[in-house]
C-alpha cells in the first residue's frame, strides 16, 4: 500500500514537471543554451551528470523552480478539511470546522502583485543576489504544499527532476518540431498535464557520443 502510494504520487508529478520544463526550454532557447553552458562548465562532456553535481548547478535549479512556479503539477494541492474552526488573517476569514479547503497555488504563483511579469519564464528571478534576493522569492511558492501534509517526496522530486532534465540537456541537442512555439495549454484535473503532449526532436551531441555508446 505504501509503495503503491509512492508510485502513484511520485511518477506523473515528476514526469509532467520534466515535460513542462523541457517545453519551456524549447520555447526559450536562450535559457536552454545557458543551462547547457552551466552543465558543460561544471560536469563537462567526459562523464554523465550525477546527483551530487546538482548542488553545483544553481541555474538548473532556477529553471526547475521557475517551472514549478508557472506550472505547479497540483494547482490546487490536495483537498484538505479543516479539523477545527480557524481564524485566518486576523479575523478577515473564518473557516468553519469541516470546510473543504482548496489552495489556489496556481493563481498565487502568478499573482501580478507578487511577481514581476508573472506569465514570463524567467529562471533568473530566483538567482541569489539578482534584484530582490532569489531565495526570498521561493518563500512565496508552495508547489509541494505546506505544513504537516506537504509532499513527503519533495527531496526525491528535486533529485529526480534535476538529474533527468540535466542529462537531457547534457546529452542531446533539442529542437522544436516546427517554427511554431510549443503549445503550453494546461489540462484540467487533480494534476495539470499538457493538453498537447510534448513532441520534440533530439539528437545526441557529438561531444557525448563516446559516453552514450557505452550505456
Ligand atoms: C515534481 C514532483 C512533485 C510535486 C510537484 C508534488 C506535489 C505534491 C503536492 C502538491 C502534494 C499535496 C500536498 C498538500 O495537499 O498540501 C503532494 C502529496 C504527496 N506526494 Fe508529492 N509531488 C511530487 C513528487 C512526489 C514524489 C517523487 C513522491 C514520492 C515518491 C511524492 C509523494 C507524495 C505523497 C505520498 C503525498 C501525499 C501526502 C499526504 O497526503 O500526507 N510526491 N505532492
Amino acid at each position: 500500500m505504501i509503495v503503491q502510494s509512492l508510485l502513484q504520487a511520485g511518477t506523473d508529478t515528476s514526469s509532467s514537471t520534466i515535460e513542462w520544463a523541457m517545453a519551456l526550454l524549447l520555447n526559450n532557447p536562450h535559457v536552454l543554451a545557458k543551462a547547457k553552458e552551466e552543465i558543460d562548465a561544471v560536469v563537462g562532456t567526459s562523464r554523465l551528470l550525477e546527483e551530487h553535481d546538482l548542488a553545483c548547478l544553481p541555474y538548473l535549479r532556477c529553471i526547475i523552480t521557475e517551472t514549478l512556479r508557472m506550472y505547479p503539477i497540483a494547482p490546487h494541492l490536495a483537498p484538505h478539511q479543516a479539523s477545527s474552526d480557524c481564524v485566518v488573517a486576523g479575523g478577515q476569514y473564518i473557516i468553519a470546522c469541516g470546510t473543504m479547503v482548496l489552495v489556489d497555488v496556481y493563481s498565487m504563483q502568478r499573482d501580478p502583485t507578487m511577481w514581476d511579469e508573472p506569465n514570463r519564464f524567467i529562471p533568473e528571478r530566483f538567482e541569489v543576489g539578482i534584484g530582490e534576493d532569489g531565495d526570498k522569492q521561493v518563500v512565496r511558492m508552495m508547489p509541494f504544499g505546506m505544513g504537516r501534509r506537504k509532499c513527503p517526496g519533495e527531496g526525491l522530486a528535486w533529485r529526480t527532476v534535476g538529474v533527468a532534465l540535466g542529462l537531457m540537456v547534457q546529452c542531446f541537442r533539442w529542437e522544436r518540431m516546427g517554427k511554431e512555439e510549443v503549445d503550453m495549454s494546461e489540462g484540467s484535473g487533480f494534476t495539470m498535464p499538457m493538453v498537447v503532449p510534448l513532441v520534440a526532436m533530439c539528437q545526441p551531441r557529438e561531444e557525448m557520443d563516446e559516453i552514450l555508446k557505452r550505456i
